[in-house]
């Protein structure tokens, strides 16, 4: 959450159960709530394990080994007993010799174009042996309070361009000394791709009309990337950033023609406070009209050769990604879960048209050039049910009503518009879908639905199916079985695996959250998901971290940890004062795992993380391992 989403949620009260949710509670009945699907009736997804709601309360699962902390509001990244964290990067640590050292305050743009980026989001760790790797990882924004003496007020042309070399990527080239994960300076990997970094645009919408500006006439080469918010990582070795908010960048004085695509995406003319456009003729809409529709997209990275072209998929369609899951089907088509971050937006699958061939990984390389994009539908079970069927509906031109008739004149204008297609297809509108994780082993497939002000309050947003709460504050982990365990399949089964909530503020309601979620793990608005090998979901949030009315006893923002088969969930780590925790990966032999603290002491709530004293708060990676080297979480 930028703080211009959450200048949004400030105009909002959100400490007040209103009038409307308190009918909501009255209406749907706390018993059939339990009875439900969050009850944890995952017994239909996990046929093995029988549940009842008695295991709900347990705490007994083999796969959750470690002691859980408590909330914390502190300025301190806290662990289990027996773990241990150490810092790996910060935003501005120097990637390249040659590079000014991060000061904290005065840098340039220069310097930040060799610097590890701000607001560290979604990463992946690629092993290249035992003792090197790298890790890529998305820098989301910046927090011009923290950036600028003037915190933004006063932006000039080169504060701009300092702005742009903070937003991207960062790859890193890593070496395991001393029996710890460090960042090598001038290490042969090391490369920041940034908001200026040219690019390629690939797939079907390469060339179209939309995309074409008076810097590219042919609708192919786009400059940077930016708001890269999480991430993927493939089978063949490359790095999958998602592009999210892309639209606040953009502006115009006030005389650019504003189109219906554009305002559904968010476009305007006063932007979201970046001012890039103010000093960057490139983001004034009145100057290029296109540009917007040349971001949006997921953008896929070859970590492992500095000089590569990062390469824009527009297969994958156009919306404020939020992550890219990547499964391999059985039947050896590559298949990738997306959710669309806003409220009332989309959960989208791509589905490849080629196959994955596990024995030449060079030929692997185009697959998310072409395929089918799909969009999902829920239906309830009964009205109020926390658990139903739902189906893929097929964005492809000339199908379900998508066709020149009804504005979309081709494959292309559908994935350029895929907000626009989704609902000229009737999906359903959702709590901002953010992250997807995949079970590794079996066919399950999570969402975060962070949470939802909107719900129940819009006409398109009502209450129903997976989307139960109006004026949702706290959000849900939505979850779904592909008919036959096939990912390519069209159908699917879906329950909710927790309703996050607070128990001890609003007790036998929907707003206490489901049977799985207690006075000591409650949490609220989650986001970043993960499964490692062993099969256990780790859940991050972006939430609500005042510690006060809704959100009392919640402290601030943390990382979870929960047995997927039982519901059993027990808080893993606390981070800093107004931090997000967000970004997790691990070393192949799940000894190491990296989380990102992002915007530890936004708006200036006084962090000092990670180095105290009197320092300017810095977004960092953090390294985590036990004390006795064993595996993470068991
Ligand atoms: Fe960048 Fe939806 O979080
Ligand atoms: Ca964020
Ligand atoms: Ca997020
Ligand atoms: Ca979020």
């Amino acid at each position: 959450m930028s703080r211009f989403d959450r200048q949004d949620e400030l105009n909002h009260p959100r400490n007040e159960v209103p009038e409307f949710t308190q009918m909501v509670e009255k209406s749907l009945s706390r018993r059939r709530f339990l009875g439900g699907a969050a009850a944890l009736g995952a017994a239909a997804f996990f046929a093995t394990t029988p549940l009842s709601r008695a295991v709900a309360a347990a705490t007994s699962s083999p796969l959750l080994g470690f002691k859980p902390v408590a909330t914390s509001t502190d300025d301190a990244f806290i662990v289990p007993e027996g773990y241990k964290a150490e810092r790996l990067v910060s935003w501005g640590d120097v990637l390249f010799d040659a590079v000014p050292e991060f000061k904290d305050s005065g840098n340039t743009a220069d310097a930040q174009a060799g610097q590890f980026g701000d607001n560290n989001d979604g990463m992946s760790f690629f092993a290249i042996d035992d003792n090197n790797a790298i890790l890529a990882v998305n820098n989301e924004y910046c927090n011009y309070e923290l950036m600028f003496a003037h915190q933004g007020d006063n932006m000039s042309a080169q504060d701009v361009k300092y702005a742009q070399a903070a937003h991207g990527v960062s790859v890193l080239t890593l070496k395991k000394q001393n029996g710890r994960w460090q960042l090598v300076k001038d290490g042969k990997y090391n490369r920041r791709i940034h908001a200026n970094t040219p690019m390629a645009i690939s797939g079907p919408a390469k060339g179209h009309e939309l995309l074409k500006t008076a810097a590219d006439p042919k609708g192919e080469r786009a400059l940077g990337t930016f708001n890269n918010c999480a991430n993927g990582m493939t089978p063949w070795g490359t790095y999958l950033t998602c592009e999210e908010n892309f639209n606040g960048y953009f502006g115009s004085p006030g005389n650019a023609d504003i189109t219906p695509a554009m305002a559904r995406y968010g476009i305007g003319h006063e932007g979201a406070g970046w001012k890039w456009h103010q000093h960057d003729t490139r983001f004034d809409l009145a100057e290029n009209p296109n540009e917007p529709n040349r971001f949006g997209w997921v953008v896929e990275i070859d970590p492992k050769d500095p000089d590569s072209v990062p390469v824009k998929r527009t297969a994958l369609g156009r919306f404020k990604h939020e992550n890219a899951e990547l499964v391999i089907a059985d039947n050896g088509h590559v298949v990738v879960y997306l959710g669309d971050d806003e409220r009332g937006e989309h959960l989208y699958r791509f589905v490849s048209k080629g196959k994955y061939n596990p024995d030449n990984m060079a030929a692997n390389r185009e697959l998310l050039e072409e395929g089918t994009l799909y969009v999902a539908r829920f239906h309830a079970d009964k009205d109020g049910e926390l658990k139903g069927k739902g189906e893929w509906l097929e964005l492809t031109h000339g199908k379900n009503g998508l066709t020149a008739e009804n504005g979309f004149a081709s494959q292309a204008d559908i994935l350029i518009h895929a907000r626009m297609a989704a609902t000229q297809v009737g999906a359903t509108t959702m709590d901002r879908p953010e992250w997807v994780a995949a079970h590794p082993s079996e066919p399950v497939v999570f969402c975060t639905l962070t949470n939802n002000k909107n719900r129940g309050v819009k006409d398109n947003q009502p209450v129903d199916g997976p989307n139960p709460r109006a004026e949702n504050h706290y959000g849900q982990i939505l979850r779904w079985k592909p008919a036959g365990g096939q990912h390519t399949t069209n159908e699917f089964d879906w329950d909710l695996f927790v309703l996050a909530g607070n128990p001890t503020v609003h007790p036998g309601t929907l707003y206490a959250g489901s049977a799985n979620i207690t006075a000591d793990n409650m949490f609220n608005s989650p986001d970043g998901i993960g499964f490692d090998k062993a099969g256990r979901l780790w859940i991050q949030t972006d939430g609500n971290y005042s510690n006060e009315g809704n959100f009392a006893g919640q402290g601030n923002n943390q990382m979870l940890c929960a047995d997927p088969h039982t519901g059993e969930i027990k808080r893993f780590l606390t981070g800093p004062v107004a931090c997000e925790i967000t970004g997790l990966t691990f070393t192949p032999d799940q000894r190491t795992m990296f989380v990102g603290v992002q915007h530890p002491g936004e708006e200036m709530a006084g962090s000092h993380f990670p180095f105290g004293g009197n320092r300017t708060p810095r977004s960092s990676v953090m390294i985590i391992t036990r004390e006795d080297g064993g595996m993470i979480g068991a």
